[in-house]
């Protein structure tokens, strides 16, 4: 099994003590920051854009990996690329032209990765499976953290596995809402790489123990 990656989501960090909580993520064994931006027209809710991200970058001392919950994302891939992303998901459901889109991440110098809604069917990536370097498989409708994980992500990250194999493709499986200890065994266990968690991270009591507890379990 390679290395399991958790990417803590600031989304559900303190967002009037952002530093400080990005230090603790710093501090962890978390390995990359999940950022979640949301437009409020792809989703229905707003998070936070560019002057918190560059704020965010300024401190933040691991890979950033952005996940775009917006309309039309190719406006803003070299703002992103600018801003410092490592990884940055754009949803297929907003990409018309999403080998397009994929190019031009890469032709930034970031990792491009596809996000994908609880509905929507993990094969209608295999013709593009060899371009994206991570998929996140939404485990929650985007829009707000904090909800109930829905259980057909399991039959999701199968089927996924399956088509990375047969295309040798060495796409990451990333997923993302209500990851908690409970299920994070069972999901790397069905062929998850890397678990994005934000409530039950922020809302315990120790948050860096409760990170090194996740990591814990794939040691
Ligand atoms: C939901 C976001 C998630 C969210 C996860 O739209 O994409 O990244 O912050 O939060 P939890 O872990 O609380 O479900
Ligand atoms: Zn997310």
């Amino acid at each position: 099994m390679s290395k399991i990656l958790v990417a803590p989501s600031l989304l559900a960090a303190d967002f009037a003590n952002l530093q400080r909580d990005i230090e603790m993520v710093n501090q962890s064994q978390a390995d990359w920051f999940h950022l979640d931006v949301m437009d409020g027209v792809f989703v229905p809710n707003i998070s936070f854009g560019m002057p918190v991200i560059k704020s965010i970058a300024k401190h933040a001392k691991k890979p950033l990996d952005v996940h775009l919950m917006i309309v039309d994302p190719d406006r803003y891939l070299k703002t992103f690329a600018d801003l410092g992303a490592s990884v940055l998901s754009v949803h297929y459901e907003a990409c018309p032209h999403l080998h397009r889109t994929l190019q031009g991440i890469h032709g930034l110098g970031m990792q491009a990765g596809v996000a994908i809604n609880p509905h929507t069917a993990v094969e209608l990536l295999e013709d593009v499976i060899q371009d994206i370097d991570l998929v996140c498989l939404m485990s929650v409708n985007p829009g707000f953290g904090g909800q109930k994980f829905i259980e057909n992500t399991y039959r999701k990250i199968e089927k996924l596995h399956k088509i990375i194999d047969r295309n040798h493709a060495t796409t990451k499986i990333e997923i993302d809402g209500g990851v908690n200890a409970e299920n994070a065994r069972a999901l790397v266990n069905a062929g998850a790489d890397v678990l994005v968690t934000g409530n039950f991270v922020f809302s315990s009591e120790n948050p860096t123990q409760t990170i090194e507890d996740l990591h814990g379990l794939f040691v």
